[in-house]
């Protein structure tokens, strides 16, 4: 458990600055590699299957194109049923594919397993947005070529993707056949019992409803099983470097066209495929064959080079402020970046959808969002993409209806979000672990103060947030009493805190401090309201019937939160009972024994004193001005042995808390395991989707972290702390809407204002203010 002990694995990958590449080709690795060579640009995903499809060893690939929000709703079963249990359950969909191009050397089909892989190399460049694969390959009737599949899915235009493919002939001479179609059949998600996958099996979700050639395009029509959403696929291409033959083809659930050319040693020729998703959710069912026609018209008239330099022109606006650099250390700085551009293609960004535990590249989880979003995603786009931040949050106003009718069914006032959801409605099936985590509420409410304060984006907070605020303010003050045996303090019973492995109890630490700090600031945002915005005001307090005393209510009950303390030991208690639980036996569980939610039954977990991921500590961090410098050290040593890190979410708050209490040995180690989680496959199952919310948390490693950045009562403030490994560390974060650099060195640390206004900070206490590109060295 001891994370000193950490010893970064061998690299799967090499290490590149700015690109991820493999340079052989093996079955064992191949799902692994579909996830990280995945792409992605918020709406669609494609997972990095071989356009020729793979013909491997069975269980070694997971074909997935995806469409963030776009699901289908299947009843649950319960054996045992009971009342609130959510009836359905949503899961992102795996989509058609449209990634398939065989490819015929004469009468040969080029695939990995046949003939002679000469040559083998794939790179995702994570600067220019692409991924590109190389071979040569000779086949096994000896004809000899090499083919180079290039492909994006547009980061500016949300429903296009592009292969291109170029085949050139070394030696050989004959037809070359490209078969380039989309496939209708989805291949069925595996059923285990591995309950982070998810449900899957029963019927097929996408009913087909129609093929046909129109122009141009290949269309593919369907629609959901229960949902009744329509989903047109489609396809279109152009070809050069030679004269060619095409032929339309149309099977029982695929279509598209097989191109035929003659090549000479020497000679070459190439084939753009478009391809485009366009949804009834998006837009009327009759308009989507228009919308396909438009998407590729724009497609054919910009051509792939043009669609390439969008694509790069719009990563250099991102890495303009998302880019961390980490001389020194060539491992963490490909992860760092890795993340960075991964979570840019997992996250929605239209205010209707967010971004999925594992993001678009697989369907671990089953494309849920969850708190993930609030406490790990949202500070990485809140200080380097505020618009993309602010949808995140617009999200969960379009869902407030749903969490009122949710709070409705458990029998509280105000709004409840659900644990895990795609449209608003609760999804878990397993409500301890699940429902019962309510502090999702005030995880919200903590990222909307978060944004707000970091951007200054007050429009925000008094068209959307505050209703938010007030609803869920409500449910709170609903749900917990006054309680006389605790001498009349503010308790909250029933609920499960963020650590998964300790379910239902009264008082969480970590719910409680967050409760508190949600009542107060939903307080002073009916304040802020009242005095500045009453026009706004009114509209609210009409909208949801708010009445004066309830505001009062929130600020007496935050005045009187109980919080568990153990006067004994000196450290906040997990919850109620958690201190009097028998500690878990690390000693006799062998390694193979983790993650225990794998090996264990629940109860046998819950029984005892064991963390699945960061819960007291991880308050200590949000809510970093309650506590004193001593009472973090004493809580971190008796908390972090206990905790297992089976949850990913886990390593990147303990990096975050060692880095403020002084153990950078300790803050390092956490922050290599965050870091490359999945470019190291630490926790194994990178194969079934990336871990979105330890991507992001590595973000908050650095900039939380080792860079100590808080914001606290709208005052931002650094305590820098370079680890001995790194020569420097330099990011950029958007702070009220400028933008500010800041750079980690041995001896000092710079800071820089890069835009045009002004700017103030703390830097370990003292007030810094900075003017228009003026730059503060100051010694470490
Ligand atoms: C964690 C949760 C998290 C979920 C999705 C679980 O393993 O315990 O905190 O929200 O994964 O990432």
């Amino acid at each position: 458990m001891k994370m000193k002990a950490y010893q970064r694995p061998e690299a799967l990958y090499p290490y590149q600055s700015w690109s991820l590449a493999e340079e052989a080709y093996d079955d064992e690795n191949n799902q692994r590699s579909e996830s990280v060579f995945a792409l992605g640009n918020g709406y669609i995903g494609m997972r990095g299957n071989f356009e020729e499809g793979y013909r491997g060893v069975k269980g070694k690939s997971v074909t997935g194109n995806y469409i963030n929000g776009f699901y289908d709703s299947k009843p649950i079963v319960y054996p045992e049923g009971a009342f609130g249990y959510p009836s359905r359950n949503q899961s992102m969909l795996n989509v058609t594919n449209a990634q398939c191009i065989g490819v015929l050397v004469g009468n040969d089909p080029f695939h990995l397993h046949s003939g002679n892989v000469i040559l083998y190399k794939r790179e995702l460049n994570m600067k220019r947005g692409f991924l590109q694969r190389q071979v040569e390959w000779e086949s096994p009737s000896g004809g000899h070529v090499r083919l180079s599949f290039k492909r994006l899915v547009s980061l500016p235009y949300k429903h296009l993707a592009a292969i291109q493919v170029e085949i050139e002939s070394i030696s050989y001479t004959g037809d070359i056949r490209l078969n380039s179609i989309m496939d209708g059949k989805i291949e069925e998600a595996e059923v285990t019992d591995d309950p982070r996958l998810g449900s899957g099996g029963g019927e097929p979700s996408l009913i087909l409803e129609q093929l046909a050639h129109d122009g141009d395009m290949s269309l593919l029509k369907q629609r959901t099983r229960h949902t009744g959403f329509e989903l047109l696929t489609a396809i279109s291409h152009q070809l050069a470097g030679a004269a060619f033959e095409t032929e339309n083809v149309t099977g029982e659930e695929e279509i598209g066209t097989s191109f035929t050319v003659k090549l000479a040693p020497g000679e070459k020729v190439s084939l753009t495929k478009y391809i485009s998703y366009h949804t009834s959710r998006d837009e009327a069912g009759e308009e989507l064959e228009k919308r396909a026609a438009e998407t590729h018209g724009l497609a054919s008239s910009l051509g792939f080079e043009r669609l390439l330099a969008e694509q790069e022109k719009y990563l250099d606006a991102f890495w303009q402020r998302a880019d961390v650099e980490i001389e020194g250390d060539p491992a963490l700085q490909q992860g760092i970046r890795f993340n960075a551009f991964q979570l840019l293609q997992s996250v929605g960004r239209d205010g209707k959808t967010n971004i999925g535990a594992k993001g678009l590249t697989g369907e671990g989880y089953e494309g849920h969002y969850f708190w993930d979003t609030e406490m790990y995603m949202m500070p990485f786009f809140t200080y380097t993409q505020p618009q993309i931040a602010r949808s995140l949050m617009e999200f969960r106003y379009a869902t407030l209806d749903k969490a009122r009718s949710r709070a409705a069914v458990m029998s509280q006032k105000g709004a409840l979000y659900p644990w895990r959801t795609i449209d608003g409605e609760e999804n878990s099936a397993y409500f301890p672990a699940g429902t019962a985590q309510m502090h999702i509420n005030a995880d919200v409410a903590y990222a909307i103060r978060q944004y707000v304060q970091a951007t200054g984006d007050e429009e925000f907070l008094v068209s959307k947030g505050a209703e938010i605020l007030f609803e869920t303010s409500r449910f709170w003050y609903d749900l917990g009493y006054f309680n006389d045996a605790r001498d009349g303090a503010f308790c909250i019973d029933g609920v499960t805190g963020p650590d998964e492995y300790t379910a239902i109890v009264n008082n969480n630490t970590y719910t409680n401090l967050m409760v508190q700090s949600q009542l107060r600031y939903a307080a002073e945002t009916a304040n802020l309201l009242r005095r500045d915005y009453p026009a706004e005001y009114d509209r609210i307090q009409q909208a949801i019937g708010l009445d004066e005393a309830e505001i009062d209510g929130w600020q007496e009950a935050a005045s009187r939160m109980f919080v568990p303390y153990d006067e004994r030991l000196g450290i906040y208690a997990q919850d109620d009972t958690f201190l009097t639980k028998k500690k878990w036996d690390f000693d006799n569980t062998p390694v193979d024994k983790y993650p225990l939610l794998l090996h264990y039954h629940p109860l046998v977990i819950y029984r005892h004193q064991v963390l699945k991921q960061a819960d007291t500590v991880m308050v200590m961090f949000l809510l970093s001005g309650l506590f004193t410098l001593e009472e973090k050290i004493r809580n971190y040593q008796y908390y972090e042995p206990l905790t297992t890190h089976d949850s990913s979410l886990s390593p990147c708050i303990h990096s975050i808390v060692c880095a403020e209490i002084g153990d950078l040995e300790g803050a390092y180690a956490y922050f290599d395991r965050t870091v490359r989680m999945d470019l190291d496959d630490i926790n194994r199952n990178a194969k079934d989707g990336l871990h979105t919310a330890a991507m992001a948390g590595s973000w908050m490693s650095i900039v939380h972290g080792f860079a100590g950045m808080r914001l606290t009562d709208g005052s931002l403030s650094f305590s820098p702390v370079l680890p001995a490994q790194w020569d420097s560390c330099s990011f950029k974060v958007m702070y009220q809407g400028q933008l500010l650099k800041v750079c980690m060195g041995r001896q000092e640390t710079s800071y820089t204002l890069l835009s045009e206004g002004s700017v103030s900070f703390k830097h370990r206490g003292k007030v810094i203010t900075l003017s228009a590109k003026e730059t503060i060295v100051i010694e470490s």
